[in-house]
């Protein structure tokens, strides 16, 4: 399993809050997924958005009523919640999140959350004031006490006018936790994978830095594949600039003697580890304390010295490690070298060049070598060489268990 949405069931519950239009934006976001989504709707919801733009998205028909004997749900009032693999309230109101925490079971929302067995995740979406009362306070918690995954509310321009706490969470977020709690059903579940991901910057003063063009799109990709398939992943990176990925310990490490502090350190209890970070092979030998001044200075000289490089350093019976290889010219042939001299199990080479920009780019065309061979891949996402990387990390794995 690549993608843990797809194929998914899933019952999404909306109430009748005025975030109940980003429902549709999330239907079509889970059904892109692959998941086969079966919207729920209270009547408040009904008022604010209308049920055939929901059955238009997701190709099924909306619960509404339980007692219409002409709704599958009508037929049978859990049937909905005995088949779906993930319930999503969002957004969730106040009462229904009273109605929640109570056990009411009045329509198909709280009726599916009360009868199901499967994950929940509740994203609330109200006033700031109706989000701060002590009554959804205490059911929040009922809730997340139960076992219930709540994402959000978070700060921002409410629909009363206001700036407050009750904005309901963002789509990609929701995807984000949704993808994580499916995942637990992966093929990694019992893996610890590390990955590192980013360039490094080597402080020349406390405002310059050397560092180089990688972004770190790469790493953040494998280490969401991973997660995907429910490894247990840490992330050791410079790039504070991606969006964190659900369920993944983020480390940050701007420097390389911080990345190989953290690589050493979470290396040793991982199965494999993913280096996608581009390290610098360079530091200035000394960084000054104060900005480096240009007055009265025509030309500056840089001393810099070589920094560690823990590939070959960082071994341990089991531990898998896959490095990565860009160059400029004799791709194949330097990751040949660097496999060896790294003592690596796989090296991902790429070629750099004018024509291939794959600094920040979400897609890559990669060579994965390995002792045995080569396998040219064609250009694809990053996040598919992602799960191909995984998918030679389990093989790996079994070889050696
Ligand atoms: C236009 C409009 C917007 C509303 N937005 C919210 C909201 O964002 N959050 C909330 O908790 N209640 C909101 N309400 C109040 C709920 O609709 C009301 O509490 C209702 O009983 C909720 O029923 P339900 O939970 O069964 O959908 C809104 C009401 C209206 C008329």
């Amino acid at each position: 399993m690549k993608n843990p949405l797809e194929k998914c069931s899933i019952g999404l519950g909306i109430t009748g809050s005025i975030a109940s239009y980003k429902a549709l934006d999330l239907a079509s976001k889970l059904v892109q997924q692959g998941a086969s989504v079966h919207p729920l709707m209270t009547d408040g919801a009904t008022k604010i958005v209308t049920p055939i733009a929901f059955t238009a998205i997701t190709h099924n028909s909306v619960a509404l009523d339980l007692y219409d004997p002409s709704s599958d749900i009508g037929m049978d009032h859990v049937s909905v919640a005995k088949t779906i693999d993930l319930l999503i309230v969002a957004p969730a109101t106040a009462n229904t999140i009273a109605k929640m925490a109570l056990g009411i079971a009045d329509n198909p929302v709280t009726t599916t959350y009360l009868a199901t067995e499967s994950p929940v995740l509740v994203i609330p979406a109200m006033d700031g004031n109706m989000y701060s009362n002590k009554a959804t306070q205490n059911n929040i918690k009922t809730l997340k006490d139960s076992g219930v995954s709540i994402i959000g509310p978070y700060k921002g321009h409410l629909a009363s006018g206001l700036q407050g706490i009750g904005r309901m969470a963002a789509t990609n977020e929701i995807i984000d936790y949704a993808k994580l709690i499916m995942a637990q059903n992966g093929d990694m579940t019992s893996y610890k994978i590390v990955v590192t991901a980013g360039g490094t910057k080597e402080p020349l003063d406390p405002i310059r830095v050397i560092t180089n063009r990688s972004s770190g799109k790469m790493g953040f990709a494998i280490a969401e594949a991973a997660r995907d398939r429910g490894a247990e992943v840490t992330l050791i990176t410079s790039s504070t600039a991606l969006p964190n990925i659900a369920g993944i310990h983020t480390v940050i490490a701007e420097t390389a003697d911080e990345m190989a502090t953290q690589t050493k350190l979470y290396s040793k209890k991982a199965d494999a580890i993913v280096m996608a970070a581009a390290v610098s092979d360079w530091k200035p030998t000394v960084a000054s304390l104060e900005k480096i001044k240009k007055l009265g200075v025509d030309k500056l000289n840089l001393e810099l010295t070589k920094t560690e490089d823990v590939v070959a350093s960082i071994n341990h019976q089991k531990l898998i490690k896959v490095g990565f290889a860009a160059e400029t010219q004799n791709v194949v042939q330097n990751a040949k070298r660097k496999l060896k001299e790294k003592n690596l199990d796989l090296i991902i080479a790429n070629q750099i060049s004018q024509e291939t920009p794959v600094f920040g780019a979400d897609t890559n065309k990669v060579i994965f070598v390995n002792k045995n061979g080569e396998e040219d891949l064609p250009e694809m996402g990053k996040y598919d060489i992602g799960q191909l990387i995984i998918d030679r990390v389990k093989a790996m794995a079994h070889q050696i268990a």
